[in-house]
């Protein structure tokens, strides 16, 4: 049978390829002939081959075929692996594009993609949250079983509610969280679980939510825990999170992420560096970072809320909170200017000593501490790496005056100098306020604190920053802007007093 074909396939190749032959004109075929015999061999090699392809691999290429969709998406997976980084980047937010697909891809896709992609995908806006496995099942066993079995003992003699106990649990995580050599600790324990597990049953409790993703962004400080972090289910809950509209839910699931995200990221945000904007990944060039510094009393989101607002949780849900914004920095700055980075940083205030709850913190409350260790975090965060505007509420603006001066005087630390352009300052008591003179006779304020010590009106020390911190603006051409209150301060049910006297706030710019 071969042989025939063969014969032919030598003929037609002799009839075709010769031009001027040499061979018998018995044997040339004509012109009209020699065509149809080329198809016909054309065809028969194509049918032979075709019956040599298994039938399985025929019905996989028609599906491919059916569906582009998925070829798409294997494509993609592909390429969210590439070795070339800018080729990563695009594979992520070109699958994160996909809106169009079944159930089953997402899931297909969410099995298949490897740890810097689910991080990535966590960190584009508004990607689909079927990209994520859910958290895996928890191991069987009591609430708090991460350092023995001590507390459900001590909780069955109280008559505390359990939400409050898990509360100051966390909160004594959180410490121990700040400190990195804890963290290795506290992931060897099985604390990833533990906080899983009380996250899935705290749901309705955004404090505690707020808590557990400040522990798992602080834990994420260390590179060598991420694979533990991703693995016990965090990067949903994350992606999840951080499209939360409360800000605050939203920040503290982008600081997280972004210290997972080192394919994207090279800074790292450590304890009490909060970031406003941006909250993904972004193809917007950043030209400049503002800061935001709160002050007594104040927090990293509270401070820059618009106003005091208490609505109950069913007017809140039926959106009638609509033109109310729980923090401006966000709300307004970042959609007006969509190329900064807005960060906002945190650190502990209590107005007088018997709400500080660990006597050995006390030491941490000097300016001068705060300010080193503000620095340090700073630069981990890469700010001084581009243009730097500072914006200072209250005592807020001491610590940055402290921080510039101090600044000026380590090396390391010139090009924060060399790129700050702006400092503004909002009820800074640049001389000091009435408020430490109020604390002896406030019920409120019954021991002033060290800060509050700092905060006495014309105090020595706070002459002296402020005027060498006017040398230096000066120096460095600082642009400075200088504001005061003229409405007074609740402190209390029962006190209102004007924080900062507007000659006190007024007499440095
Ligand atoms: C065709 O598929 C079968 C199993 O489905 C396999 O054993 C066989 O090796 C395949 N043949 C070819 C030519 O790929
Ligand atoms: C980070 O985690 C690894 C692994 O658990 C641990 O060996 C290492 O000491 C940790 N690094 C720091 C700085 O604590």
């Amino acid at each position: 049978m071969y042989t025939r074909y063969i014969n032919l396939l030598v003929i037609c190749l002799l009839n075709i390829i010769v031009i001027n032959s040499n061979i018998p004109k018995s044997m040339q075929l004509n012109g009209h002939l020699r065509i149809v015999v080329f198809l016909q061999f054309i065809i028969w090699i194509f049918q032979n081959f075709l019956s040599h392809v298994n039938v399985s691999v025929l019905e996989r290429l028609s599906h491919l075929d059916a569906d582009p969709h998925e070829c798409s998406l294997w494509l993609l997976l592909k390429k969210t692996q590439s070795t070339i980084w800018t080729e990563r980047l695009q594979a992520v937010q070109d699958l994160a594009q996909n809106h169009y697909w079944q159930d089953y891809q997402y899931r297909t896709a969410a099995q298949a993609i490897d740890h810097r992609t689910a991080i990535g995908l966590a960190r584009t806006p508004q990607v689909d949250l079927r990209f994520f496995l859910p958290p895996p099942a928890l191991p069987e066993g009591g609430l708090w079983c991460f350092g023995g079995n001590g507390l459900p003992y001590a909780q069955s003699l109280t008559t505390i509610p359990s939400e409050k106990v898990e509360s100051f649990c966390l909160q004594a995580l959180v410490q121990h969280s700040k400190v990195l050599s804890h963290c290795d600790h506290i992931v060897a324990n099985g604390g990833l679980h533990l906080l899983q597990r009380v996250y899935q049953l705290r749901r309705d409790s955004q404090k505690i939510q707020r808590n557990i993703v400040r522990i798992i962004g602080n834990l994420a400080l260390n590179e060598s825990l991420h694979t533990a972090i991703v693995q016990s289910g965090w990067v949903s809950v994350l992606a999840e999170m951080v499209q939360s509209p409360h800000i605050m839910q939203a920040s503290h699931a982008a600081r997280a992420l972004a210290n997972l995200d080192r394919d994207a990221e090279v800074q790292k945000y450590q304890d009490g560096v909060y970031i406003l904007n941006p909250h993904c990944r972004t193809n917007q060039p950043i030209k400049a970072d503002v800061l935001f510094v709160h002050g007594l009393l104040g927090a990293a989101f509270k401070t820059w809320r618009q106003k005091d607002c208490e609505l109950t949780e069913d007017e809140e849900s039926a959106g009638v909170q609509e033109d109310y914004t729980e923090c401006w920095p966000k709300s307004w700055l970042a959609s007006d200017c969509p190329n900064l980075r807005i960060l906002s940083v945190e650190y502990d205030t209590h107005l007088s000593d018997w709400r500080a709850k660990c006597p050995a913190e006390n030491q941490r409350k000097s300016l001068a501490y705060r300010s080193g260790e503000l620095l340090k975090k700073l630069k981990a965060a890469g700010v001084g790496d581009r243009p730097v505007i500072w914006v200072a509420h209250s005592m807020g603006g001491l610590l940055v005056k402290k921080m510039l001066l101090d600044a000026t005087k380590d090396p390391e630390l010139s090009p924060l100098v060399k790129n700050t352009k702006g400092v503004l300052f909002y009820s800074v008591p640049h001389y000091g306020t009435f408020m430490a003179e109020y604390s002896v006779n406030v019920r409120y304020l019954l021991f002033p604190s060290i800060e509050v010590k700092e905060l006495c009106r014309d105090s020595p020390a706070l002459r002296d920053l402020n005027e060498n911190f006017i040398s230096i603006a000066k120096d460095q051409e600082f642009k400075v802007l200088s504001f005061a209150e003229t409405q007074p301060t609740s402190i209390g049910p029962m006190i209102k007093i004007l924080v900062v006297p507007g000659q006190s706030a007024g007499r440095s710019s």
